[in-house]
């Protein structure tokens, strides 16, 4: 009798993509009571583990939740918020939402281009910075906002640019 061949998840071992970051993941998953209608949360925090969310990375979630492929890339290719090229170290996220646009976020945006020196979805020569425009982010109270990785800046001004950049310069 020949045994049923285990179907594993491919975890790919490769410097970018560590063993363990897989697991942290798969731990993540693991410890949710539901994963259903979690997609996005968990997309969240692959991006979070990963710094963004390789092929390799949608697949394993994918069989994970035992969904198809498809579906998963249909959803990181949907936000712009999640990006399946590696970044910078840090991703600096100006959103672009009405409400931040009618409070000058286009100019916030323009600012952080020219210091910067990259457009948007650039990334830094240093590889400290990548930048993104956005969509709402849900924090219209504080509108325009700028995000650098999961911490938010609300009623951004010109002039606090360069302090928010600075404080990822240490
Ligand atoms: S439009 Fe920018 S947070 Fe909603």
């Amino acid at each position: 009798m020949t045994r049923p061949r285990e179907i594993g998840v491919v975890k790919p071992e490769n410097e970018e993509l560590p063993k363990e970051k897989f697991d942290e993941l798969e731990q993540f998953i693991d410890g949710m009571k539901t994963t259903k209608g979690e997609l996005i949360a968990i997309l969240h925090k692959a991006q979070h583990i990963f710094g963004y969310i390789p092929r390799d990375v949608q697949l394993f979630v994918a069989r994970k939740l035992g969904m198809p492929g498809a579906e998963v890339y249909g959803v990181v290719s949907f936000y712009s918020y999640f990006s399946t090229q590696p970044g910078g170290k840090h991703t600096i996220s100006c959103c672009m939402g009405t409400a931040c646009y009618v409070r000058g976020a286009n100019k916030i945006l323009e600012a952080i281009k020219e210091k910067l020196g990259i457009e948007s979805n650039g990334v830094t020569e240093d590889g400290l910075f990548a930048l993104k425009d956005i969509r709402c982010v849900g924090a219209c109270g504080l509108a325009p906002v700028v995000m650098v990785d999961d911490k938010i800046y609300g009623r951004v001004k010109e002039e606090d640019i360069d302090n928010i950049l600075n404080e990822y310069r240490k």
